[in-house]
């Protein structure tokens, strides 16, 4: 990322003192960073203190007389321009194409990826005005990351919070390196369905039954979809991130709440099942917390279990409204590899990434189950290979590449037919 060259805009929320880090962060990945600052940004960080770290490459003014149409030559001289933080006021002025000030008209002159990391007050981040000017920002291209849950500046807690300067980071690497790959979106136009992480199913209001997923698996294979230019739907179980770079992320609990939004995610040309979906429900939830004996005594309990619907199964099923690719995991602890080419006949999908979730997994370093590395034996109707143990993000990039490439064998095979 040597020399490639980071816009960043600061507009004025609490957040704009994150942002120094942030100049701080992305020369250490080798951007060179130039600034602009709101007027409302400079009552929170001062142009001197930008100024000096990024080496007085900072503008505040449209009109200076020595700026004249540096809109047009800051918006041209960059690679990418970054808003951090985007404050609501921020997204609705670039929603609405406003270019009043220095910062609004270069995003409107720009001809390079944006990104925005919205910072702000939970209630104003939920608000529908924001929302329906994040989906048109959306809709035109830009990209976003976060904003994060937890606890605000204002002493309220909800989703608002700017995304991890970290974050920050590595989303500007991933555009940058998804233009300097000529901008390569070969799914531009496809419509894919992930899910990823636990289900959660209760057995009365404060106990559930659960399992080790993170989710970070079936993220980073959204992620690396959604850069490659698909429309990607998430559905995620507990734990699923605010929001991710390009991403849906539509949160749910139960494998029956995973398979309405699945269901309502369809038709898609994909669909990669990489959620660890509990296979058994209790039959009745307690509606009150099922309390001890109060007598002390050592009575057991007895659950009963009902099947839940496998999700795989049903997206799998032949019929005009089948993805054209339906890709599922295998979670084995012993005969990995025959256990999950009998679970790809069984359940009709057309490929399984098996891996083994025993404590000797990942050749012996332990479960892919919250794990940074995975190692997968890839299995299709005429026969399998076994990967090597990658992070969840090559092994994602690994399977994105594949699902292009069986896309576009698909659609010459259908061109050729007569
Ligand atoms: O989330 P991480 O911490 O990153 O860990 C990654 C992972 C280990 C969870 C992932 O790599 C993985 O193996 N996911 C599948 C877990 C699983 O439930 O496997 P399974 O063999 O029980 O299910 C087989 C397939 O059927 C899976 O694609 C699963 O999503 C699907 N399924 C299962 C049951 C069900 N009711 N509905 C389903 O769709």
């Amino acid at each position: 990322m040597d020399g490639l060259r980071v816009l960043l805009i600061i507009s004025g929320g609490v957040a704009a003192y994150k942002s120094l880090d942030l100049i701080r962060r992305l020369q250490e990945r080798g951007f060179t960073v130039t600034c602009v600052l709101t007027e409302a940004a400079q009552q929170f960080v001062t142009p001197l203190s930008v100024a000096a770290l990024c080496g007085g490459r900072v503008h505040t003014d449209l009109f200076a007389p020595e700026a004249a149409l540096s809109h047009i030559t800051l918006s041209r001289e960059a690679d990418v321009v970054v808003v951090a933080p985007a404050t609501a006021n921020t997204l609705a002025r670039m929603a609405a194409g406003l270019a009043d000030d220095l910062a609004t008209a270069v995003l409107l002159a720009s001809d390079k990826p944006v990104l925005v990391a919205p910072a702000m007050n939970p209630a104003m981040w939920a608000a529908s005005a924001t929302r329906e000017n994040v989906e048109r920002l959306e809709a035109r291209g830009v990209h976003r990351v976060g904003p994060e849950c937890g606890d605000m500046a204002c002493g309220e807690t909800g989703a608002g919070r700017m995304a991890d300067v970290s974050r920050i980071v590595d989303a500007v690497g991933d555009l940058l390196a998804a233009s300097a790959s000529g901008g390569s979106r070969p799914l531009a136009g496809r419509t894919v369905l992930v899910t990823a992480g636990p289900t959660h199913e209760p057995i009365d209001p404060v106990r559930f039954i659960a399992n080790r997923s993170s989710g970070r698996q079936g993220q980073a294979i959204a992620v690396a979809l959604a850069r490659l230019g698909a429309d990607v739907t998430l559905v995620h179980g507990p734990g699923s991130p605010a929001s991710l770079p390009s991403v849906r992320v539509v949160p749910v609990t139960t494998a029956l709440s995973m398979l309405e939004a699945c269901e309502a995610a369809l038709p898609v040309d994909v669909a990669v099942c990489a959620a660890a979906v509990a296979d058994w429900r209790i039959e009745l939830p307690a509606g009150q917390k099922i309390k001890k004996p109060e007598d002390g005594g050592a009575a057991g309990l007895s659950l009963s279990l009902v099947p839940n619907p496998d999700i795989l199964a049903r997206l799998s099923r032949p019929g005009p409204g089948r993805p054209d690719l339906v890709v599922g995991f295998a979670a084995e602890t012993r005969d990995v590899i025959e256990n999950a080419v009998r679970k790809r006949a069984r359940k009709g999908c057309d490929w399984i990434l098996a891996n083994d979730v025993s404590d000797q997994g990942n050749r012996g370093q332990g479960s892919p189950f919250g794990h940074a590395l995975n190692t997968i034996h890839f299995i299709t109707p005429s026969g399998h290979e076994d990967w090597p143990t990658m992070s969840k993000e090559e092994v994602a990039g690994m399977l994105a590449n594949r699902i292009v490439d069986a896309l576009e064998t698909s659609s010459t095979l259908r061109r050729s037919l007569p």
